[in-house]
């Protein structure tokens, strides 16, 4: 692998122990996949922020590169975060919980990276352009800025993701060349799209048949941003698909030519399948949307279905800092407040302690969620429309 003279002298450690420890991990990565050179990348998205996820180690190792002076060369975002990290204290979070949540955030911070916790940062203030070379490591948030923008990232770990941020390249490899991005299977789909949740449906269903592949949809006529996320964000959880295209809708897809590939067709059969093979509970203690990360446009349909309405049991609606803040600008937050949900910002049903707060079925409409709560959370699961479940719960 080509480097630099410059590089050659981080490797040696001419920048220091951190630089040089995270650029040997890049270096490690691009050998093993044969990089053929460092590219830079225009931001970096870092997950493997929620003090469940990485523990007491991750917090030691945070707090050591912080404190020996690491610095993101790049805009860097976060992933989200185990709790709200300014209502949970409400929210009813573990203190211990908490405080360690805080350490790890205050870590971030201290290196430069934006404390943004979350996992749609394209709708929050980090928004790639077409062809750019990022390295972002949330799976869904990967596969909309491949997929839906057009960027180039690999499936990073919190890691890489980490080192590419501080030294502000990644090694040329997988998803950064034309020839990985090319589509292996055709799906016809031939059933009705006509809620978020049937975009989730249809990428689990996808993502197990596909498997680390690239899908090239057919027969999908219209989605929206939030239709397209809830769609790569399933596939990315059934199948690590990191990247997909659909005919006559996403950018890539005009250069593609889908002969010759292996065709599956997707039915309403299948979809209805999905919607019950995914719900393992019929009662929620709790409904919980937003996976991944509310745009501004699902909340205020969610204030707009709870108008004058009140909830019997309790709702969050995820999403980022940003477009909370939007939200209540504009009041959808107050409304669905009023009703008696909560908008929660930083974190996500999957990635806070919800299993510890006494809540045993949760109710999603997002296929990722729906996929990840039974392992991640011991939860049961009530998968369905929107419409389904606030009729549930109103
Ligand atoms: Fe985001 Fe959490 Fe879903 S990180 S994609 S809301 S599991």
């Amino acid at each position: 692998m080509y480097l630099t003279t410059a590089e050659e002298q981080i490797l040696s450690g001419e920048n220091g122990e951190v630089m040089e420890r995270m650029f040997r991990l890049l270096v490690s990565l691009g050998e093993i996949y044969g990089a053929d050179k460092m590219i830079p990348v225009g931001s970096a998205q870092v997950a493997g922020v929620s003090y469940k996820s990485i523990g007491m180690p991750g917090v030691e190792f945070l707090e050591d590169y912080a404190n020996k002076g690491a610095v993101a060369k790049i805009v860097t975002f976060l992933n989200p975060a185990g709790m709200d990290i300014e209502d949970w204290e409400e929210l009813k979070i573990p203190p211990c919980f908490a405080q360690n949540q805080l350490r790890i955030m205050n870590a971030f911070k201290k290196m430069g990276i934006v404390v943004s916790a979350t996992c749609t940062p394209y709708l929050a203030g980090n928004l790639p352009r077409f062809g750019e070379h990022i390295a972002w490591s949330e799976s869904s948030a990967i596969s909309f800025s491949n997929s839906v923008i057009g960027a180039r990232t690999n499936r990073e770990g919190g890691p890489s993701a980490l080192a590419a941020s501080l030294c502000g390249v990644t090694p040329n490899y997988g998803l950064h060349l034309d020839d990985n991005r090319k589509p292996s299977l055709l799906i016809d789909v031939n059933a009705k799209l006509d809620d978020n949740a049937d975009f989730g449906a249809l990428g689990y269903i996808v993502g197990k048949k596909v498997k680390n592949n690239i899908p090239y949809f057919t027969g999908i006529k219209d989605a929206d941003t939030d239709q397209l996320k809830a769609l790569g964000a399933s596939m990315a959880a059934s199948g690590a698909v990191a990247l997909y295209h659909i005919e006559n809708l996403t950018p890539e897809a005009r250069y593609m030519k889908p002969e010759g590939l292996e065709k599956l067709t997707v039915t309403d059969k299948d979809l209805e399948d999905t919607f019950s093979s995914l719900s393992t509970g019929k009662e929620p203690d709790i409904v919980i949307l937003g996976c991944p990360h509310s745009s501004l446009k699902e909340i205020m349909t969610i204030s707009r279905k709870l108008e004058g309405k009140k909830l019997k049991k309790p709702l969050w609606v995820c999403t980022s800092r940003m477009v909370k803040e939007a939200s209540n600008r504009m009041g959808f937050t107050q409304t669905i407040e009023a009703a008696g949900g909560r908008i929660i910002a930083d974190t996500c049903m999957v990635v806070s302690p919800i299993e510890d707060m006494g809540y045993k079925v949760t109710a999603v409409n997002s296929g990722k969620a729906a996929n990840y709560l039974p392992g991640f959370c011991k939860q049961n699961v009530v998968f369905a429309k929107l419409d389904t479940l606030l009729e549930k719960v109103t």
